[in-house]
């Protein structure tokens, strides 16, 4: 008898599978805007000086390797508490905290088994559309999950009826933000609207979990923050994601946290308690890498300072490429019809290029993006941008 007899295979995650198309064209002029990660001038994933310099002190003064505590490493989880509350953040002192995770994905998860085991019934809302992992890790906990509307056919935010949405969902339930650089669009809420979300939120009485993946890769570290701590300041309860895997460049080194915050101290720890007892049935405790380095960096000013630069330089570059792209659209008469590309913030843009012109542009331009539009900044090359902007004009044309 086979036991895995009956088991049928699951497509694979269609933006991995563009990466084994991309290697496989042999065309030197391919372009991939396709997987979510930052590339640099030269299409490489780099290694930050400042995590290089933080690693070279780790190697020598590190004397063990035993377990770290269930929520991590606790000078890591402070440091990183602060860096998405605000270094005077009242919270700080006793109603924040972060449990140390495997990347942002591993906190998003942490959350959910934490929704579903200690908030029972209550849905999840998520974006339309959003990270399509955020669907199925809700899912895999078992949660309830319901959409909003963020951006439409007419590739556009739609504040309004993501409000008016929000409005209507049940009392309780918990609402999935996405702090900056929304994956996959790009379109971020103003000022504006935040408080308006906030708003609802609370004539709701939600509870926000808010995704930050981005920090520093759309307008600054500071203001990438801005509806964290808006919403922070203003509400007893608050779930965030962070994830270290762009701005300090960690990405397989998993490294990330969830952060709580609760109305007291006592609450706080209470919900602490289940967030460790879940974990350990996750992943019992976190990799210790990413986390040392992340808090060699932040604790170390002249670390700290290299850092800020070299993650203000990749949110420049994705900037430049922006601007770039629609300059170089403008001869051919699409500058307008593609000016969101410089509103929107951090390595994603949904284009607004329909799945037809995504397959044209693959087949016959090789240039890689995934079949919704979204196209990773990142990826641009600032020589090629004319190449891509013709081959954008072929198939819009
Ligand atoms: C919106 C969003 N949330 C969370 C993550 C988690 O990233 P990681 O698990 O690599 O830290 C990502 C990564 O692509 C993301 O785009």
């Amino acid at each position: 008898m086979s036991h895995f007899h009956s088991i049928a295979r699951v497509p694979g995650d269609p933006i991995l599978g563009l990466i084994d198309a991309y290697r496989a064209d042999g065309n030197p002029a391919k372009l991939d805007l396709g997987v979510g990660v930052y590339k640099d001038a030269q299409g490489l994933t780099p290694i930050p000086c400042a995590v290089k310099l933080a690693e070279q002190r780790l190697v020598e003064g590190e004397t063990t390797k035993s377990y770290i505590g269930g929520h991590g490493d606790a000078l890591f989880a402070s440091l990183l508490t602060q860096l998405v509350l605000g270094a005077d953040s009242p919270l700080l002192t006793e109603r924040a905290a972060a449990t140390q995770t495997p990347g942002g994905t591993g906190a998003l998860r942490l959350a959910a088994d934490f929704i579903a085991r200690c908030l029972p019934s209550r849905g999840i809302w998520l974006s339309d559309p959003t990270w399509p992992i955020h669907e199925s890790i809700f899912a895999a906990a078992g949660l309830r999950v319901g959409h909003y509307p963020y951006v439409g056919t007419d590739n556009q935010l739609q504040v309004e009826a993501m409000l008016a949405a929000l409005s209507h969902v049940p009392k309780g339930d918990v609402v999935l933000l996405h702090a900056c650089c929304h994956n996959p669009t790009g379109f971020d809420l103003s000022a504006d609207d935040w408080r308006r979300v906030l708003e609802v939120v609370k004539a709701r009485e939600l509870l926000p979990l808010i995704d930050f993946a981005y920090q520093g890769f759309g307008d600054g570290l500071e203001q990438d923050a801005f509806a964290v701590r808006l919403f922070a300041a203003e509400l007893p309860e608050l779930l965030i994601t962070s994830s270290c895997s762009k701005n300090f460049g960690l990405y397989r080194e998993r490294t990330g946290a969830l952060i709580v915050c609760a109305e007291t101290a006592t609450k706080l720890q209470d919900v602490r308690s289940q967030l460790a007892f879940i974990a350990r049935n996750l992943w019992s405790t976190p990799p210790a890498h990413g986390a040392a380095v992340v808090a060699s960096i932040l604790a170390d000013n002249e670390l700290k300072r290299l850092w800020m630069d070299e993650v203000e330089a990749m949110r420049q570059r994705i900037a430049s490429l922006r601007a770039g792209l629609v300059e170089a659209l403008q001869p051919h008469g699409l500058s307008e019809r593609f000016a969101h590309i410089t509103q929107q913030r951090g390595m994603f843009s949904y284009t607004g290029l329909s799945p037809t012109q995504v397959q044209r542009l693959r087949e016959d331009f090789s240039v890689y993006m995934v079949g919704s539009g979204r196209a990773n900044m990142a990826g641009l090359d600032a020589n090629r941008l004319d190449q891509l902007a013709s081959a954008i004009a072929r198939v819009c044309h």
